[in-house]
């Protein structure tokens, strides 16, 4: 059997095509807020920014050095609370060391209307009710879960493995594949014999943030496999599996780069839209 490769790029175009309409009529604009100069949220950024313009949707990236002050973080939070202009805006992550310990306080402070990251609490929460309170679902589950819809893979009755437990990937897709009727397990660092669980599921979703983690004799003959991770050794990018390995044994899987990655920064995108929608009292 051809092992089918979930392409990422495919069907983030599929979705940005669909969204350039909407953005055409409802104009939302969407904000960056970046501290300081971590090389690899300057690469998501620039792909973030490259996805905005490609389908016209206005967009400012504010940057602001690396030694500002919570104070003076939570004052940007406040002015793009209360701009009208403002569909929608996240604090791009990680933040500078003196910062990363208030990480909570600053998602908590962003409106959740225009918190299109879906981090804060009360977007997590419609989560939780079911799939039609998906409003603004975090961007990486959510582009997990159309990902599996562009290429028509059930998840009804399947067995979802999720390695990682994460606020923003691996606990939201728990709950978006329980949502979607799929029997879910979360596994993580703490997880007695990883393999013995990886090795039931139908569909395996690799978020761990370890290179090559998910080795070919933890997958079951005919899975599908969503890789988020993404890291550099020597030089080449690679996912948190052994994407050669496992690519011979499963049905299907996504590349890395060119897999999860597209479809976060799509999400994104959507979920500022679906934020106007809901600032203007639209039901989509
Ligand atoms: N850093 C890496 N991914 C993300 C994301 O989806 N949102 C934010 N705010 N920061 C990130």
């Amino acid at each position: 059997m051809e092992t089918l490769l979930l392409d990422g790029k495919k069907a983030a175009e599929a979705l940005l095509d669909f969204l350039k309409p909407l953005v055409e009529t409802l104009d939302p604009k969407l904000v960056v807020v970046q501290v300081g100069d971590d090389p690899a949220s300057e690469s998501y950024i620039r792909q973030k920014v490259k996805s905005c313009t490609e389908i016209g949707m206005r967009n400012e990236h504010m940057h602001v050095p690396k030694d500002t002050s919570l104070d003076q973080l939570l004052e940007i939070v406040g002015r793009l609370n209360n701009d009208p202009d403002v569909t929608g805006f996240f604090v791009q992550l990680p933040l500078p060391e003196h910062l990363e310990r208030h990480t909570p306080q600053i998602i908590r402070a962003i409106d959740p209307k225009k918190d299109i990251d879906g981090f804060g609490a009360y977007n997590l929460g419609k989560v939780f009710l079911s799939k039609d309170f998906e409003d603004l679902p975090p961007a990486t589950p959510s582009g997990i879960v159309r990902l599996l819809e562009h290429y028509k893979i059930p998840v009804a009755g399947k067995h979802a493995v999720i390695v990682g437990r994460s606020n923003t990937v691996g606990k939201p897709l728990a709950i978006m594949l329980l949502n979607r009727d799929a029997t879910v397990t979360v596994c993580h660092s703490k997880t007695k014999n990883l393999g013995d669980m990886t090795r039931k599921a139908d569909i395996l979703i690799a978020a761990a943030g370890k290179a090559k983690l998910i080795t070919a004799d933890m997958v079951q003959q005919g899975a599908v496999v969503i890789d988020v991770g993404i890291h550099r050794i020597d030089g080449a990018l690679c996912g948190d599996t052994d994407f050669e390995a496992l690519r011979k044994k499963v049905s299907a899987i996504t590349p890395v780069p060119g897999g999860v990655g597209p479809m976060t920064v799509a999400s994104l995108l959507r979920n500022c839209v679906r934020a106007k929608e809901r600032q203007m009292g639209i039901d989509s």
